[in-house]
């Protein structure tokens, strides 16, 4: 199991305090912005991205999409980029993903195209109310017949595939769009 995780703040509120009681001696004003924070879930082998079949995942390592995560996240978000090659840990971070109301972007991997278990719990993220962007690097609908199916789409949010490293920054610029 791989982690990493990085957030950008808005103002600080002990800045936000001293602003407000220059503007007006008598009050205090501190206001706390709450920090909304996005789970970026991967399933197997993407732990292996930089040397798994770089002619289709390309030649960036999971490390590498962290940085180019954090380099996207808009003020006011923090990201949690984790890999798992087990689907309990995948399906327990979608039921976290539902307890702290986080929204997800999700690349199931090969569980994609026959999860059933991952789909129920990935449905509970959008039944919550929460978005949940399903990426992958390749088009999966380019390659071979078994990848054509996805059971996830149909409870996902929406889909973002075939872009590489983008479709990831592209499903996380939507979500700070829309949640931001
Ligand atoms: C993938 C596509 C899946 O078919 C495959 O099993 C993966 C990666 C992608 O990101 O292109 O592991 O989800």
């Amino acid at each position: 199991m791989r982690r990493c995780s990085s957030r950008r703040t808005r103002r600080s509120a002990s800045d936000r305090a001293s602003l407000a009681a220059a503007g007006h001696p008598d009050t205090l004003e501190i206001v706390t912005s709450p920090v909304t924070s996005i789970l970026v879930l991967n399933g197997p082998n993407l732990g292996r991205l930089g040397s798994r079949e770089p002619d289709v995942y390309g030649s960036g390592t999971l490390e590498d999409l962290g940085v180019a995560l954090e380099e996207t996240l808009a003020p006011g978000f923090e990201m949690d980029l984790r890999q798992t090659n087990d689907e309990a840990t995948l399906i327990g971070w979608l039921h976290e993903a539902v307890d702290s109301s986080s929204p997800v972007i999700l690349n199931p991997a090969a569980f994609t195209h026959y999860s059933y278990a991952l789909r129920d719990a990935a449905s509970l993220v959008t039944k919550a109310g929460l978005l949940l962007v399903e990426v992958h690097l390749s088009n999966p609908h380019a390659r071979e017949e078994f990848r054509h199916t996805s059971v996830i789409s149909a409870i996902a949010t929406g889909v973002i595939a075939g872009f590489g490293f983008d479709s990831y920054l592209l499903a996380l610029d939507l979500i700070q769009r829309r949640l931001g």
